[in-house]
């Protein structure tokens, strides 16, 4: 049986490893969804070891890591600061990034990640968490909806030069659900 991810902050030593792992997690993501060289652009822009290296380091940001003995299976970022005026919960926090490798999906590990993402959010005194998700991920959106995420608005994403609409969701940090799990991914 595969052991269970663990969880850890990010640090600046994790520049390297983090930049391949979101590289790929964002391909994998998307890869069906939109241009792969839209993709590539993201991706070499958001991604590249120095920007990953900026992001260990903003002061801002929050990078939790999920790993698998020395390997990265997962991140997520949390991010203070800006919020669209739709959201209106106390103390917000941004989900920004939440992704795990295809080979640690469906086994309950994203379930696992968003615990983490829980406690941390509580230890920055956040109240309110917020994400906004591409409309075609449903994967996601099903994720974030079966766990209590409620939609309440909309924002622009600017993305391989178009301007997509992103359904925003949020929820107070204490009413995130943590349902059983349906099999459901499974047979998929
Ligand atoms: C979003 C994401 C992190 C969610 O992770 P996940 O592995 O799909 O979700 P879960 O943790 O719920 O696990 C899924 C399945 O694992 C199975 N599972 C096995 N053991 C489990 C356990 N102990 N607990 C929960 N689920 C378990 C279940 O079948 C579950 O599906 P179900 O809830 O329909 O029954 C993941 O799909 C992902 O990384 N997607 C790509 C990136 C992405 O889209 N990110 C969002 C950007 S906004």
């Amino acid at each position: 049986m595969t052991p269970p991810l663990t969880f850890r902050r990010g640090s600046a030593d994790d520049a390297e490893a983090l930049a391949l792992l979101a590289a790929q997690t964002f391909l994998e993501t998307y890869r069906d969804f939109e241009e792969v060289q839209d993709n590539t652009d993201y991706v070499a822009k958001h991604f590249r070891v120095p920007a990953v290296a900026a992001l260990l380091a903003d002061p801002q940001a929050t990078t939790l890591l999920a790993a698998s003995g020395a390997e990265l299976a997962g991140y997520a970022v949390l991010r203070a600061g800006s919020t669209p005026s739709c959201v209106t919960g106390e103390k917000p926090l941004q989900l920004e990034r939440f992704y795990l490798a295809e080979a640690a999906i469906g086994r309950g590990e994203g379930t696992r990640l968003l615990r983490a993402v829980q406690a941390e959010a509580r230890r920055l005194g956040a109240l309110t968490l917020w994400l906004g998700v591409y409309h075609r991920n449903a994967r996601a959106i099903r994720f974030y909806e079966a766990r209590g995420f409620c939609q309440i608005g909309e924002r622009d994403f600017p993305f391989g030069g178009r301007i997509f609409v992103d359904p925003v969701y949020a929820i107070a940090v204490d009413e995130i659900r943590f349902p059983e799990p349906t099999g459901r991914s499974r047979e998929s």
